[in-house]
Parts: structure tokens; sequence; C-alpha cells
């Protein structure tokens, strides 16, 4: 089947009560990984891509990567998505490459650490929002700041100092017209999300709970979602990794923020460190060898193993077939039917 929408996706799973994990990639194994996962569990995925991701794939591998799955994978709904898009000109290029959702991260200015007032996040966002609605493109936009700089996305700041405003995201959500918003909820990119098992104080999932219950019918996100597992610190550290002691968000969290209009749920770091350990593994273990695939291989399944378990604790598995895909051409059609009028 064609790629989908990413909006077409969260109706589905608002409809059935269940979240879509976003995963990030950055070459094929990876994809292979989140295909051969959801067709083993037969559920929606949405892939997506940063900017570090486009750039090492320079694009055209990526598209043509991306045909290829759905070609071998015609029973599986696609949305391919652009992971934080720090400018308009980022998201168009992204719609251009092909892209059936694209973020708008203008929570933080271009350089993708500073944060943004709201008025230019309003601003930027509501400029991608009628590009890409045109298209029958899906945006997301985000409120609020994560913590998290090592990997190149989020705020220096302590995210618990720019967690999302309730009152300021309904304000957000009637100027822009956006499809999905990216709340910050206190976590952060990256494997060092907390030093201890998160409490409610610094993973306010209650806050969550406020912006769902003052915005009924906005597919919320959540970022920084890897739960970073002891087993997958354990593997890259026994195999010569030095990885700190480190927590991540609990999977029963975020299966209490799916109760709550959560329907996106970002995850890259946990599949990193399972491709990681995977490949430590092979080389500690066999030294000699130097054939890739040797390593390539079980690093391959060892995403595919984690990716498969999201894909049933968030709910998704089982509802690849629920539905036919609408072409973003009727996406467009419908958007301009209800324009946005703020
Ligand atoms: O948002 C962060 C994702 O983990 C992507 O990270 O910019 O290193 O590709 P990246
Ligand atoms: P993690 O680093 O927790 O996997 O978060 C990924 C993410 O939010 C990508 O946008
Ligand atoms: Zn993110």
């Amino acid at each position: 089947m064609p790629m989908v929408s990413m909006r077409q996706l969260l109706d589905e799973a608002a409809k059935g009560g269940y979240g879509v994990g976003a995963f990030n990639v950055n070459n094929m194994e990876q994809i292979q990984a989140i295909m051969e996962a959801a067709r083993e569990t037969q559920s929606p995925v949405i892939v997506q891509a940063s900017r570090g991701a486009r750039s090492y794939t320079n694009d055209r591998f990526l598209y043509h990567l991306m045909m290829a799955a759905t070609e071998l994978y015609p029973e599986i709904p696609i949305a391919l998505h652009q992971d934080h898009g720090n400018s308009p000109d980022t998201c168009k290029s992204a719609i251009e490459m092909g892209f059936t959702s694209v973020m708008m991260d203008g929570s933080l200015m271009a350089d993708g650490k500073t944060p943004a007032d709201f008025e230019y996040n309003v601003r930027v966002t509501r400029e991608v929002v009628d590009m890409a609605h045109a298209r029958g493109v899906t945006v997301e936009g985000e409120l609020g700041c994560l913590g998290g700089i090592e990997d190149g996305h989020g705020s220096d700041a302590d995210p618990l100092a720019h967690l999302t405003d309730p009152d300021q995201a309904v304000e957000f959500v009637e100027r822009t017209g956006i499809d999905a918003l990216a709340v910050a909820i206190g976590t952060s990119h990256g494997a060092y999300k907390f030093t201890k098992k998160p409490t409610g104080e610094v993973l306010v999932m209650e806050r969550i709970e406020q912006i769902n219950r003052k915005l009924p019918h906005t597919h919320l996100v959540m970022h920084g979602s890897s739960s970073v597992p002891q087993e997958l610190q354990d593997v890259i550290n026994k195999y010569g990794g030095k990885i700190k002691q480190t927590y991540g968000v609990p999977v029963e969290e975020i299966q209490r923020g799916i109760k709550h209009g959560v329907r996106k749920i970002n995850v890259d770091t946990d599949n990193r460190m399972a491709m990681t350990g995977a490949v430590r593994k092979v080389l500690t273990e066999k030294p000699e060898e130097f054939d890739l695939r040797a390593y390539m291989k079980p690093a391959r399944e060892a995403m595919k193993e984690v990716v498969k378990a999201r894909m049933i604790q968030f709910g998704q598995a089982g509802h690849a077939s629920d539905y036919k895909p609408i072409p973003l051409e009727e996406m467009a059609r419908r958007y301009k039917e209800t324009p946005v009028t703020v």
C-alpha cells in the first residue's frame, strides 16, 4: 500500500484507544527491523527521520529504502515522518521528498537548542500547517521544551522549567491547526533521562491528563520515551561499553499516557542501545570477525525484538488491517473543508 498520512494512523489509534510507536531510522537495517516487527505483530507504523538521519542518508537513499518497505510489506500502513523539523524550510523539503507527516518544532529556535517564544512558535507552526495541509500532509507541533542536549535536540535548560502549560496548549492548537501536539512533561532525549526510577515529580504524567481534559480531541505525542531497560545497559557494559547507570520512561507510564490521549510515542535510544549491544557482543566474543553481516544481523534482530515489544505494549499490534489508506489528496480536501480560522 502507498504511504499514508500520520493523521490517519493517529485517528485510527484514537478510535481504538491505542498508541503508535514512532521509531527513528538511519539505515537499511533499522527500517528492516521495524518492518519485520510490524509484520510479525500486524501493526501500523510510524517511521521517522531526524535532520541528522536525512543528511546521513542523503535523503535519496532514505526515500528509496522506504519505497522498498512499501513494496515488500504491502499489508502494513506506514507513515513517514520528519522528526524535529527546525524550520519551515526543513519541513518543505521533507514534504517534497515524500514524507507524509512533518514535525515543526517551533518550541526551539532554528538552532534546535534555544527555547523560542510562544508567538514565534505559533507563527512558524502555522506556516507549516498551511503548506502541509494543502498537500494532505500531517503536522505535529511542540509546546514546552524537552531537556537533553547530547543528541542535538532539546534545550539545555531544566526540563521541569519548560513543561507544557495546558491553557497555552489550547490556544496553540486553535491558532495553528496542528494534527498532533508534542508535550513536555519532564522527559529528555537520549539515555540519561532520570537518575532513579522516575516519580510523578520528575515525570509529570499528570500534566498529560490536564492537557487531555482541555483538548480531548487532540492527538498527544510523547518524545524522549525510551525506557532504557536495564538489560540493554547491561549488555553494552558487559561487552566493553561504558553506560552510566540510568533510568528511562517506564512502559507503564506510557500506557497511562495512552489512556489520556497519547497517540504517538517516540523511541530511538532503546533501539540504538539494542543494536550497539548486539554489535559489541559479536565483536567481543569473536574478535577475528570482520564480515559486517555477522554483527549487523544480530543488531537488526535485537532492534526488531525491542520494536515488537513496544508495538505490543503500546497496543498497535493487530491493527494493521483495520482500515483502508486515505490518499493524501483526499486528506487535503478534508483540511480545505475545515480551515483553521483563528
Ligand atoms: O530526537 C532525537 C532523535 O533521537 C534523533 O536523534 O538527531 O541524533 O538523529 P539524531
Ligand atoms: P528517546 O531518546 O527517548 O528514544 O527519544 C526519541 C525522540 O523523542 C525522537 O524525537
Ligand atoms: Zn524528540
